[in-house]
């Protein structure tokens, strides 16, 4: 059975203590953080470890990350550079995740068996409190494997209760994108994955680093940057289609046919949409906030297709197409590529 706990003001401290005894006893709980909610075990615990990927369906070779809430739990983890330890006392809190090589304390269901692990320190003040009052937490998003991440606790009570022991209730998230991940294991670092910490922000901070374009979303099944990238991601069930230019993108969408689709596009727009439309929002975090959401709701939503426009790659918004590349049935980035959204759709 799983206990759903709503987080009030007054019940804070019992809440946690409740959802810190389960992790403590090898249990599961799905809690917040401020990019997406994640579904956490006992780190040092393999049993515990386990349990998640039989909850989410994950392919056991898809490693897991570790969060922390201080700098000791680091140490317990993963080796680290004194230069770089002392710029991340500064950065933590924050959707900035490392992968750094690992102590010989961490499970090899966590790590999958490579010598590396992610150690991520959320900015989020329930998740810091269950980390500082269990210790290190291993948790991947808490969706099921391939689905959109979950951003609200509505969702997560949706898709995951009988599935853990545990569903912390606190509502929407903060950013809505994934944290990024930074392998510091490489010379220069290099991004394995663009989240809710932008490439702009680590650049200032740590200096320049490698962006693979893969960063982008393209080409997920060829070249796999990370375990967890060869698979299809943060798909809504429903066929979403991405046309990168946006004057296509307002062309199809005052079209008769885009009536049989669901438009996800920006506040600006929404006018030009003929049929339904979602607003995502007016700014690209705005954008980032809604976008799991929205997928979501495309697939309760009465249409067979969905279409999505593209977004400025700046900051927040690598990540955002990032997401939106990975979850489309088919990306449109030019003019003649249009014609195959019919042939798909008259199939
Ligand atoms: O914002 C986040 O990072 C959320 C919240 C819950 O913290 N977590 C999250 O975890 O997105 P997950 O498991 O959905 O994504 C972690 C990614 C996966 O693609 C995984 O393959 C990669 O990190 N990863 C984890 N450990 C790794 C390792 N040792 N080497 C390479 N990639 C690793
Ligand atoms: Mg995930």
């Amino acid at each position: 059975m799983t206990r759903i706990i709503h987080i009030n003001n007054q019940n804070e401290n019992y809440a946690i203590k409740v959802c810190a005894g389960i992790i403590k006893s090898g249990g599961t709980v799905v809690f917040p953080t401020e990019t997406v909610y994640g579904l956490g075990a006992d780190a040092f615990n393999p049993g515990a470890c386990s349990k998640i990927f039989i909850a989410k369906n994950r392919p056991a070779d898809n490693p897991l990350i570790v969060h922390i809430s201080n700098m000791k739990m680091l140490d317990q983890v993963a080796y680290i550079d004194d230069g770089l330890r002392k710029k991340m006392e500064n950065i933590w809190p924050s959707p900035l995740t490392l992968l750094l090589k690992k102590k010989e304390s961490v499970p090899d269901i966590v790590s999958a068996g490579l010598d590396t692990v992610c150690v991520r320190f959320p900015d989020n003040k329930i998740a810091l409190e269950l980390i500082e009052a269990s210790g290190p937490i291993a948790a991947p998003s808490a969706n099921i494997s391939t689905r959109p991440s979950i951003v609200d606790s509505e969702t997560a009570v949706e898709e995951l209760d009988g599935r853990v022991d545990a569903i912390i209730d606190a509502g929407r998230v903060r950013y809505g994108v994934e944290s990024t991940i930074l392998d510091c294991t490489a010379e220069p670092y290099r991004l394995l994955r663009a989240g809710a910490f932008s490439v702009e922000d680590i650049e200032s901070i740590i200096g320049k680093i490698y962006v693979d374009p893969l960063a982008k979303g393209y080409n997920q099944s060829d070249v796999a940057l990370t375990p967890g990238l060869k698979y299809r991601h943060y798909a809504p069930s429903k066929k979403l289609f991405l046309i990168e230019n946006e004057e296509e993108f307002k062309k199809f969408i005052s079209s008769e046919i885009s009536k049989d689709f669901l438009v996800l596009c920006s506040k600006e727009n929404e006018k030009y949409a003929s049929g339904k439309s979602i607003v995502l929002g007016s700014d690209i975090y705005e954008i980032a906030h809604n976008l799991f959401y929205d997928f979501r709701y495309l697939d309760n939503s009465g249409k067979l297709y969905g279409v999505i426009q593209g977004f400025p790659e700046s900051g927040i918004g690598l990540a955002v197409m990032n997401r939106i590349r990975k979850a489309s049935f088919m990306i449109v980035k030019d003019k003649e590529n249009i014609d195959k959204i019919y042939r798909v759709i008259n199939e």
